[in-house]
């Protein structure tokens, strides 16, 4: 375990930016993680999991700790489900392929996802109605100022729509060490309600599908809407789908009856960012080495050297056109560093 400086971070986050570390150093067991937060304390720290939900526009002026964790273990089996637990620094794809190969179900709507699984929790990543905290039992994390290990239920996580306490009120306090989940060995809750699963299973003819027909599925949708980072950075979704009052919804449903929605509550609906930067005119677009996905207008790309400001640039100018035109704000769901 050694201290670098002046270390190149390009191939450590999925938008290709080259920005450098002032000091670096990977960590691949919680007893050396330990060991560095107690050895620098009182320096600046950056804790770097997949590199796949920030948006770097600078050096980074600290430490950095990169969390290579790695190791997946089955800690019980009982009344039909296991509880698996993974280490932080577990590339959260092949965590899921690890489950599709042993038949543990649950996480197979999460197939593809970029990162690792030590920053899933943070904002309880989702897709195809799905999301982390309906599998998560507990993760355990490292108190950074005193290095002591508390474990957190998924009830303590305060989950919501690609939020957590991590990311409120404890941000900055905790590192991930390991996730737990609760996945069936039988009887497979299958979740195909979202559109694109039941027509892509359709195509193959699939009527009663398996949770590794699903987890194809899910790859395939994917990968015909999603840029591979290793061909065109990027990190997935760059905005939140916005959740607007139902009032202001209606309003805009009468001078927009094409508008998708979702209902959130008796008095909330959550609206598509993609829909509304695509309506926009952004969709496909580019700007110097910036753009917007020509597949999916929530991706933002880096056609190859842009800088991260190019990017936020970008974001920014999107925002303020979806908001003349719509009046929403949409947020950022990407760390901006
Ligand atoms: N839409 C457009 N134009 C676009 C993109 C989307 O009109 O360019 C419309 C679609 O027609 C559809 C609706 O928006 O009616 C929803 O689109 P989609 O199913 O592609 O999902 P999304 O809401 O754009 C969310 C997640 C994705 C996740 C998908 C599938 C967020 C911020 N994003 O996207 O997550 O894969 O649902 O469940 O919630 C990620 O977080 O990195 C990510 C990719």
């Amino acid at each position: 375990m050694e201290i670098l400086s002046n270390y190149p971070l390009k191939n450590l986050n999925t938008f290709g930016i080259a920005a450098c570390a002032k000091e670096y150093v990977s960590v691949t067991s919680v007893e050396e993680l330990k060991l560095v937060l107690k050895e620098n304390q009182g320096k600046k720290l950056f804790i770097l999991g997949g590199g796949s939900n920030m948006l770097l526009t600078q050096d980074i002026d600290a430490l950095v700790i990169h969390i290579n964790l790695k190791g997946i273990e089955v800690v019980a089996e009982n009344n039909g489900t296991a509880q698996v637990k993974a280490m932080a620094g577990e590339n959260w794809h092949g965590f899921v392929q690890y489950c599709i190969n042993h038949n543990y179900g649950g996480v197979e709507n999460l197939s593809l996802i970029p990162g690792n699984v030590g920053t899933t929790p943070i904002q309880n990543i989702g897709a195809y109605g799905t999301e982390i905290k309906d599998t998560m039992i507990q993760c355990e994390a490292l108190h950074i100022a005193t290095q002591e290990l508390r474990t957190f239920t998924n009830a303590e996580c305060e989950f919501a729509y690609r939020e957590s306490i991590f990311k409120s009120e404890l941000k900055g306090q905790y590192i991930i060490v390991s996730v737990t989940f609760d996945l069936t060995i039988a009887n497979h809750k299958i979740n195909t309600a979202y559109g694109d699963i039941t027509a892509q299973l359709a195509a193959k003819g699939i009527t009663s599908p398996t949770i590794k027909d699903v987890s194809e599925a899910v790859t395939a949708i994917r990968q015909s809407k999603l840029p591979d980072p290793k061909e065109l950075g990027n990190s997935g979704s760059f905005f939140k789908n916005p959740i607007i009052p139902k009032a202001q919804y209606e309003a805009l449903h009468e001078k927009f009856p094409d508008m998708p929605h979702y209902v959130v509550s008796e008095t909330q609906v959550k609206v598509p960012a993609g829909w509304l930067i695509e309506q926009s005119g952004f969709k496909g677009s580019r700007f110097g080495n910036a753009g917007v996905h020509a597949r999916q207008a929530l991706v933002i790309v880096n056609y190859g050297n842009a800088t991260g400001q190019e990017l936020v640039n970008l974001s920014k100018k999107i925002q303020q056109t979806v908001f003349e035109n719509y009046g929403i704000a949409i947020e950022a769901e990407v760390n901006i560093v």
